[in-house]
C-alpha cells in the first residue's frame, strides 16, 4: 500500500539533498532553518547557545534570507530565555511545561537540549523531511525532531525520535510529538468534546494565561470524551474564509494530551503527544523511541481553506484508497441486532439487492457457541459462527450474497473480550486487569493486552482466517466498544507503565499486517461511534463511523464539524430510523459522505423505495464529486435556520450543494440567496434539483447561471418546513 513505509523502506527511498548547516546562516554562530511549504513557513533557530528556538509560523516570506531578521521585530520578554524553545526540556533552566521530561539512569532530572545538527531529504516533488539533532552536552541523550512536510496541502507531520547511551534504562517522563510557539494578539481555541450519540459537539473561546489542556486517558476508544482535534486561530477568532487558523490533530488513537499555554509573554506554546499521564516509559539504552506524529496545517484564509488543504492531503496521502471508490450497504444491525438466523439474512440479502446498494454489512451477534452472541454479555472472543443462527458459515451467506448479485462483509471487534467467553477462560493473562481487585466492565468486557504479541497474532488471524475461508469477504467492520479499566498487562511485568503506549503500538503492528496482506480491502473504524476516529488509526481504514447517532438532524452538525477534518469520502453515512425525518431528508443527509443504509427495506413504501433508487441513481452521478471535490461550507447550522454545503469537481464542471432546515419554528427557512464558492466565475452551469419525492413541486426551477452570478449573488434553495431539505446539482453548460 503506498501510505505506509516502514523505516527501511524511507530511508532507501530517501533523497538526500542538503546535509549539515545548508540553511541560512545569519552569522558565525546562528543557524536559520526555515520549513516552508506553499504558503507557509515556519522557521527554526539556533541563539548564541545553540539552543534551537522557533522564531516564526506564518505565511511564508518571498525573500528566505529575511527569516533571519524576524526575531529583532518583537520586543517581547522572555525572562528565563526558553520560552520559544523548539523542544523545551525541563530540570534546566526551564519553568514553564516541559516537551520533555527524563529521569536519567544516575536518577538526575535534568536535561538541556543543543542544535548538533540538521538535514534536509526530499522524498517526492511535494513531500520534504527535515531531521534536526539535539544533545544534551553533559548525558548521552539525544532528540531528533521530524517535520515532514507536504508542499502543496500546506500540511506538516511533526515527531520525535528520543534515544540515549546511558549505563541503563532511562525514565522517560514526558515525550512531546511537538512543540509549537505561535505569535498573535491574542489567541482562540476550537475544541471538541462528546460521549456516545454526541460526538463533535464545539466550544470556542479566547485563550486564558495558564495552561488550557485538551486530552484522553481512556486507554482505547480515547476519543469518546474530547478527540485530539482542534484549530487555534491569532488575532480574532478565524471564520470560514478568513482569519488566520492552525488546525492540529495527534495521529494517536490511546491516551493523548496537548496543552497550550498562553505564557508570560503573551506568546502561545502549544505542546502535543501522548499522554504521560501513568506512562513514563523505561527506555533501554540504545533504543529509539519514536513518538507518533502531530498533524497540522496553517491557512491565513479561514478555517474552509484550511480544512480543505488537510482533507486533500489525507485523500491523498493517509487514508487507504483515498482516492479510490468506495461501496454503499445495507448494515444489519438496526433491523436486527443480535436476533437473527439465516433465512432473516438470506431475506436481507435479497433486500440489498432491492434496494440497489453494493454490499451486505452484516453486524454483531454471528459468533459464540458455548457462549453464545445473543447480547452484549457474551461471546467476545470467540470467532467462530455461531452454529445455531449460520449452521452453514459465513462461506454459505457470501456465496448466496454472490449468486444476489452483492458484495459481503462482517462485523467484528477483536480487540475485546466478554468474561463470558472461551478465550477468557483460556487466557486470562491476555487480559488487561488488575489481578488482585474486582473486575470493571464497559458494556460487559474487557479489553484484550495488545502489549502482548501473541495477542497480536490472536487478533490478527481474527482478520486472517476470516480472508483465509472467505476470500470473497469484501468489507470489515472494526469496532472497539470499550475504554481500559484497571491498566495492568501480566505480559508487561515490572513495566506496567508502559502499557497505555505499547497497546497502541501493538494495535498498529497489526493492523499494519493486515494491510500488508491485504491492501486494499475496505474497512470502517468503528468504535461504538466516534471514540476512536484519528489518523493515526485512519491510516490503515477506508472511512470512519462518526455516530451511532444516526438522527439526521443531529448527523448535519456532526457532519458538519467532523468535515473540517476528514474528507466527505471517510464518513460512513448510514440511513437509519432514528428521528421523525422522512426518508428524502434522512438520505440527502447521508448522501455527504459513504452513504449506506441500515434500515428494513420491507418496511419501506413503494414511494420511499422509489426516491431511494432515484437518489442512489443520483448519488452514483455525483460520487465522484463527493469524495474526491473540494468542499465549501456555505451557511452553518449553528447560526441560521438552514446549513448549506457543496461540492465541487477539481475542473469546476460538476458540482452538488446540500440545504437542510435545521430549525423548526413557525416561518424558519432561507430568506436570502445563499453564495456559492469555489466555481469558475467564467462558467455558465444549469442548476438543477435532484433527489424530488414523488409529488411533490421542486423547491428551485432549473436555472442556468453563470459561476459568476451563482458566487456574488447566490442561490435561494427555498429551504422552509415544505421543501425540509433541497439538493442541487451543478453542471457547466458553458
Ligand atoms: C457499536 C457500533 O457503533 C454499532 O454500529 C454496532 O456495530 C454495535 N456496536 C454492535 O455491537
Amino acid at each position: 500500500m503506498k501510505k505506509i513505509y516502514n523505516q527501511k523502506q524511507l530511508s532507501a527511498c530517501l533523497i538526500l539533498v542538503s546535509t549539515l548547516f545548508l540553511a541560512v546562516t545569519s552569522s558565525a554562530q546562528m543557524v536559520t532553518i526555515p520549513i516552508e511549504t506553499k504558503h507557509n513557513a515556519l522557521v527554526l533557530q539556533t541563539d548564541k547557545d545553540k539552543n534551537l528556538k522557533m522564531v516564526y509560523f506564518g505565511a511564508r516570506l518571498s525573500d528566505p534570507a529575511e527569516y533571519s531578521r524576524i526575531p529583532k521585530m518583537y520586543s517581547q520578554s522572555n525572562d528565563s530565555g526558553v520560552l520559544d524553545d523548539a523542544y523545551t526540556p525541563s530540570g534546566s533552566a526551564n519553568l514553564a511545561e516541559p516537551a520533555i521530561t527524563v529521569t536519567h539512569a544516575d536518577g538526575n532530572k535534568s536535561l538541556n537540549l543543543v542544535y548538533v545538527s540538521h538535514t534536509i531529504t526530499k522524498i517526492d516533488d511535494n513531500i520534504s523531511q527535515l531531521t534536526v539533532i539535539l544533545k544534551d552536552p553533559v548525558y548521552d541523550f539525544e532528540v531528533k525532531l521530524f517535520y515532514k512536510t507536504y508542499y502543496k496541502e500546506d500540511v506538516t507531520e511533526q515527531w520525535s525520535v528520543i534515544r540515549h547511551g546511558e549505563k541503563g534504562e532511562v525514565i522517560l517522563n514526558k515525550f512531546a510529538s511537538a512543540n509549537l510557539y505561535l505569535k498573535g494578539n491574542g489567541f482562540w481555541l476550537k475544541q471538541y468534546h462528546g460521549n456516545w450519540a454526541s460526538e463533535m459537539q464545539p466550544e470556542e473561546a479566547r485563550l486564558t494565561h495558564g495552561i488550557k489542556t485538551i486530552d484522553s486517558k481512556l486507554g482505547t476508544r480515547a476519543n469518546l470524551y474530547e478527540p485530539s482535534m482542534f484549530m487555534v486561530s491569532m488575532d480574532k477568532a478565524a471564520g470560514e474564509d478568513e482569519g488566520k487558523v492552525l488546525f492540529g490533530a495527534m495521529e494517536w488513537s490511546g491516551n493523548f494530551k496537548i496543552d497550550l499555554e498562553l505564557d508570560p509573554a503573551n506568546n502561545l506554546r502549544l505542546i502535543a503527544g501522548m499522554n504521560n499521564a501513568a506512562s513514563e516509559y523505561h527506555l533501554k539504552p540504545n533504543e529509539d523511541f519514536t513518538t507518533p506524529a502531530f498533524l497540522y496545517t496553517y491557512s491565513e484564509h479561514g478555517k474552509g481553506n484550511a480544512s480543505r488543504q488537510l482533507q486533500s492531503w489525507a485523500r491523498k496521502y493517509k487514508i487507504v484508497n483515498g482516492e479510490g471508490p468506495r461501496y454503499t450497504l445495507l448494515n444489519n444491525w438496526e433491523s436486527t441486532y443480535f436476533d437473527f438466523n439465516e433465512d432473516k439474512l438470506a431475506e436481507l440479502l435479497k433486500d440489498t439487492k432491492k434496494l440497489g446498494v453494493d454490499l451486505f454489512l452484516l453486524d454483531d451477534g454471528w459468533f459464540g457457541n458455548k457462549y453464545p452472541r445473543n447480547s452484549d454479555n457474551a461471546g467476545l472472543g470467540d470467532w467462530q459462527e455461531n452454529r445455531q443462527k449460520l449452521p452453514n458459515g459465513i462461506s454459505s451467506l457470501i456465496k448466496e450474497a454472490k449468486a444476489d448479485g452483492v458484495k459481503f462483509g462482517i462485523w467484528i471487534e477483536p480487540e475485546m473480550v466478554n468474561p463470558a467467553s472461551n478465550l477468557y477462560r483460556e487466557h486470562p493473562d491476555w487480559v488487561i486487569k488488575q489481578p488482585n481487585r474486582p473486575e470493571k466492565y464497559f458494556r460487559n468486557q474487557l479489553v484484550l493486552d495488545l502489549s502482548n504479541p501473541k495477542v497480536q497474532d490472536f487478533v490478527f488471524n481474527i482478520v486472517d482466517s476470516l480472508f483465509i475461508k472467505n476470500p470473497d469477504l469484501a468489507y470489515i467492520k472494526w469496532d472497539c466498544n470499550a475504554v481500559i479499566y484497571n491498566a495492568y498487562s501480566a505480559y508487561l511485568k515490572k513495566n506496567q507503565s508502559n502499557l497505555y503506549i505499547d497497546y497502541d503500538r501493538g494495535l498498529y503492528k497489526v493492523l499494519a499486517r493486515i494491510r500488508v496482506k491485504y491492501p486494499k480491502v475496505p474497512m470502517m473504524l468503528c468504535s461504538g461511534g466516534g471514540g476512536r476516529v484519528d489518523y493515526g488509526a485512519l491510516q490503515y481504514f477506508t472511512e470512519y463511523w462518526p455516530s451511532d447517532n444516526t438522527e439526521p438532524l443531529e448527523r448535519i452538525f456532526m457532519q458538519w464539524e467532523y468535515s473540517y477534518f476528514f474528507p466527505a469520502i471517510t464518513s460512513s453515512n448510514h440511513v437509519t430510523d432514528w428521528g421523525k425525518q422522512p426518508i428524502k431528508f434522512r438520505v440527502d443527509v447521508a448522501m455527504m459522505g459513504r452513504m449506506g443504509f441500515d434500515i428494513v427495506v420491507s418496511k419501506l413504501s413503494k414511494q420511499e423505495l422509489d426516491f431511494c433508487h432515484e437518489a442512489l441513481k443520483n448519488y452514483d452521478e455525483l460520487k465522484d464529486v463527493i469524495w474526491h471535490g473540494d468542499q465549501y461550507r456555505l451557511l452553518s447550522p449553528w447560526d441560521n435556520d438552514a446549513a448549506s454545503l457543496m461540492y465541487i469537481n477539481s475542473d469546476h464542471s460538476k458540482g452538488v450543494m446540500f440545504n437542510y432546515l435545521v430549525n423548526n419554528r413557525y416561518g424558519a427557512g432561507t430568506k436570502l440567496p445563499i453564495r456559492l464558492k469555489g466555481l469558475d466565475p467564467e462558467k455558465t452551469y444549469q442548476v438543477k434539483e435532484i433527489n424530488l419525492s414523488s409529488g411533490t413541486n421542486p423547491a428551485v426551477n432549473t436555472e442556468t447561471l453563470t459561476g459568476n452570478f451563482l458566487m456574488t449573488v447566490g442561490i435561494n434553495p427555498n429551504v422552509n418546513e415544505y421543501h425540509t431539505s433541497v439538493v442541487l446539482e451543478l453542471h457547466a453548460v458553458k
